[in-house]
């Protein structure tokens, strides 16, 4: 899986530093090429020698010499990247990266990289359970893109015995193969998602919408991008960026989903509807912005098209169909209602009434139910988590 990838191999200032020529030499081993960046404190644990005989490459540590025939070395190493891990990972890294500091070759790298990151911290227990620390890892694993694995117990090289050891180098590229494996899993199928809000204008200025941020759609769409997918985002207004490698199209009303959504359907295996839908439209928008001349004033609404309804008539017995339920009342009865009506494989049901749960939060809980009536609860835990575990469970199902 790592043959001919592209991995950047970080190395912090720490005693585990010594760890790394191990896992440069095991990715070399599986016939992956590997870069290494070391930082100034990296080196007075390990010499760049060491790694430059090992890798065949020259090994990069100071931003000011340039030791490859690059123009912008950082840039270059980093658009070449396919996976970064950073091993050791110390404090000062982890922080730099949640705060967006990049003052040295590896964060610059780091910052101009849109490969992911494996963060594989390493340091005494004091350090890591310290709520700084865990606060910037926590940042870091609610982005999109990086990865922190967590440390091993052990005996340190401080003296103490706790959490904070490297782990073993075998286990690091267990993880880098996984992924790249992982990557491979759903080439060539084609993945439609919806995310975001729907809006329906009621004069120029106003309109009816909703409190999706699209931060689940699009955290769906990113992973399925990175496991190979061809994706197609449909999308409401949001402020998020558009995921790398997916093919996008904003859209505003139901309407206009409706006319992107039917006709990208016929050529996708799997549709995943995440977007909040606008149920009414009014029915006749205003053409100047209205005035507040009368004390109570009613809007004329009609009903919008159900797009998920109407694909689930439509679809084949190959494509997989999977809705969201956003409810705040009777989750599960609301939910296999939905199911059963639209004719989905499965639907995601999120009770929107609770804190951290469905509409604009980075977190969600929900419960996956399947066909069969299989019914799955996945705790609170961030949008970018629940979205592998989706896809995940859509790879399973059995057509
Ligand atoms: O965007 P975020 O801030 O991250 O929030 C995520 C979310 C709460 C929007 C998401 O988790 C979610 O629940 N999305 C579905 C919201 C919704 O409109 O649910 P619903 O129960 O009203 O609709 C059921 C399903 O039918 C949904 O898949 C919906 O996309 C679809 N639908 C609904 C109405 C309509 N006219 N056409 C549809 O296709």
């Amino acid at each position: 899986m790592l043959a001919n990838k592209n991995i950047l191999l970080g190395v912090c200032g720490g005693i585990a530093a010594y760890k790394a020529v191990e896992i440069a030499s095991r990715l070399r081993k599986l016939d992956a090429n590997v870069d290494v960046i070391m930082t100034q404190a990296a080196t007075k644990f390990i010499t760049p020698l060491t790694f430059q005989e090992i890798t065949g490459n020259p090994v990069s540590s100071d931003m000011w010499e340039k030791v490859h025939n690059w123009n912008v070395e950082h840039i270059a190493l980093a658009k070449k990247a396919d996976v970064v891990l950073l091993a050791p990972a110390t404090a000062d890294i982890i922080g730099k990266l949640a705060s967006g500091i990049a003052d040295d070759m590896l964060s610059t790298t780091i910052m101009a990289t849109t490969a992911p990151v494996f963060i594989a911290p390493a340091m005494n227990s004091n350090m890591y359970i310290n709520p700084i620390l865990q606060r910037n890892l926590q940042t870091l694993q609610q982005l999109s893109g990086y990865h922190i694995i967590t440390p091993a117990t052990g005996h340190l090289a401080c003296g103490t015995n706790g959490i904070g050891r490297l782990p073993d180098p075998a286990v690091l590229v267990e993880e880098i193969t996984n992924y790249t494996a992982q990557v491979q899993e759903l080439k060539g199928k084609r993945i439609l998602i919806t995310a975001g809000g729907t809006r329906e204008a009621i004069d120029p200025v106003r309109y009816i919408g909703n409190r999706s941020s699209g931060k689940m759609g699009y955290a769906l769409a990113e992973e399925a991008a990175r496991r190979g997918a061809s994706v197609t985002l449909v999308s409401g207004p949001t402020s998020l960026n558009v995921p790398a490698g997916i093919e996008f199209i904003k859209v505003e009303t139901a309407c206009q989903m409706q006319e992107y959504v039917d006709t990208i359907f016929a050529a996708s295996d799997v549709v995943i509807m995440a977007a909040a839908v606008s149920d009414y439209r009014v029915r006749k928008i205003a053409g100047q912005k209205i005035k507040k001349t009368t004390e109570a004033f009613t809007l004329d609404l009609v009903k919008n098209p159900d797009i998920l309804s109407a694909l689930g008539k439509r679809k084949s017995t190959e494509q997989i169909l999977v809705g969201f339920a956003a409810e705040t009342q009777n989750l599960l009865t609301f939910a296999k209602e939905k199911l059963q009506r639209k004719n989905l494989d499965m639907i995601i049901a999120n009770d929107v009434s609770q804190k951290n749960v469905g509409f604009n939060y980075d977190t969600n809980m929900v419960k996956i139910i399947t066909r069969d009536a299989a019914v799955e609860d996945i705790p609170l835990m961030s949008k970018k988590a629940l979205a592998a575990i989706i896809i995940d469970k859509i790879r399973n199902l059995k057509k």
